[in-house]
């Protein structure tokens, strides 16, 4: 593995890895992979996978070959508006995006009307952020371990509406205390939102203890899963969360979909039009009751089809299955790497706690360098920087940030090591 990595960077070996498939000792592979239950044929659903390594799946994932086909069966075979028109192609368009609906709604577990269809996580926040009948004296909690779209929703309710904004504070491995939640939540606590997993520190957070906090002060509670609901089994039932956001881009799907999950309606919706209307008269409307009323305007209908699609495909694979294998991924890498002088790995030591988004620093070196320098030189794509979480890169006193590595079900032990081996030569080191 390692003479494989020193080729790259010599030149030995022009190229792309996957190309190199045969070159790698089959045996390594194989009983790496003989532990996972994620097929290796995947890998040619991806088609960017034949031309690099990818490793930025926490920024967005790649799409595979049946999600694009779906996409354009729409556009070849029916495309045209829906809950609209009554011609055959708008029937049929609209009982896809329908489709669509059920299929992801069962995904998370979520009853009729409890979905509705946004661009993405930063969306369905802003949606809850704007939605709540916010009275002044309320107060929302949410914690520095947080990406900045579910933080700076709740920043700007404080600036505009004079809202009371807590923190919670994570330790430096992202844990989140339970207790520190405790310790600052009250009667006017109106909404707590949190992350399930960390996007920098990997971390999955505690989410049932935090709901039933929640509940014995009667706070609604808004769970971020834009990094959980693409790499482990959420269940809404038993997260106890009010609401739920995800995007479709981070769990296979299309770029521009992402879903809000709330239990009760009673939100305001962010935009009113078309789609969205019982009746209207020339004096006032009536909003439908369904996931309607939230979904003003033509939505993205090739998009929704592409998402339910990326859904049915994570389902195939079996998310236990998805998670099983990332985590023995993750293991692999956390173990190697900390193993390399100069490196320093971030987040918890254990890959139960964590989901497979590895942060590390390389001393002496700018994250954007390592990052631009694994591009260049070992083709591999990886995340460098604050990762939209400044407050969090205060916190852990890390002002140019990491680089992050971040997987999926169609990454392999042989990316691993190609990945560690590279990161090795970056840093110099080549003791094993
Ligand atoms: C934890 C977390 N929350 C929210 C977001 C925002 O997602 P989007 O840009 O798809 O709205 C991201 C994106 O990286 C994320 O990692």
């Amino acid at each position: 593995m390692q003479r494989i990595a020193q080729d790259v960077y010599t030149g030995k070996l022009s190229g792309y890895l996957y190309d190199q498939r045969t070159y790698l000792q089959d045996s390594v592979y194989e009983s790496f992979s003989r532990g996972s239950m994620i097929p290796d044929d995947i890998r040619a659903d991806f088609p960017l996978l034949s031309k690099v390594c990818y490793l930025d799946s926490a920024a967005t994932s790649l799409s595979p070959e049946p999600v694009l086909e779906a996409m354009l069966a729409y556009e070849h075979d029916f495309r045209a508006n829906s809950g609209r028109g009554v011609h055959r192609l708008a029937q049929q368009a609209s009982q896809k995006y329908r489709d669509a609906h059920v299929k992801v709604r069962k995904f998370i577990h979520a009853d009729e009307g409890e979905l509705v269809f946004t661009r993405n996580s930063t969306e369905a926040i802003n949606m809850v952020a704007s939605g709540l009948p916010w009275q002044k004296g309320d107060q929302v909690i949410t914690t520095l371990l947080e990406h900045h779209s579910n933080l700076l929703p709740w920043m700007r309710l404080r600036d505009r509406q004079g809202i009371d904004l807590g923190l919670i504070t994570p330790s430096t491995d992202g844990t989140l205390d339970p207790a520190a939640l405790e310790a600052i939540i009250s009667r006017k606590t109106r909404l707590v939102a949190v992350t399930q997993t960390s996007n920098v520190l990997g971390n999955v957070v505690p989410i049932r203890e935090f709901a039933g906090i929640c509940q014995d002060y009667g706070a609604l509670l808004l769970v971020d899963g834009s990094q959980s609901v693409p790499h482990i089994p959420v269940n809404v039932e038993h997260l106890g969360c009010d609401f739920l956001c995800f995007s479709g881009h981070k769990m296979l799907g299309p770029t521009g979909t992402g879903v809000l999950y709330m239990k009760k309606s009673g939100l305001e919706p962010l935009l009113v039009g078309g789609g969205s209307v019982e009746q209207v008269t020339a004096s006032g409307y009536t909003l439908t009751e369904g996931y309607e009323r939230y979904e003003a305007g033509t939505p993205n209908i090739a998009g929704a089809i592409g998402l339910a699609r990326a859904v049915e495909y994570l389902e195939t694979l079996g998310m236990d299955d998805i998670r099983h294998h990332e985590q023995q991924l993750t293991r692999r890498i956390i173990d190697d790497l900390t193993g390399i002088e100069k490196v320093q790995v971030f987040g918890p030591g254990s890959e139960g706690d964590r989901i497979g988004v590895i942060s590390f620093a390389i001393k002496g070196l700018n994250p954007h360098d390592v990052a631009i320098m694994l591009d260049g030189e070992a083709n591999i794509m990886v995340r460098s920087g604050h990762h939209c979480c400044m407050p969090l890169m205060d916190h852990l006193n890390l002002p140019e940030g990491t680089v992050r590595a971040s997987l999926h079900c169609y990454n392999t032990p042989e990316d691993a090591d190609l990945f560690v081996d590279s990161v090795r030569k970056i840093a110099g080191d080549f003791k094993r």
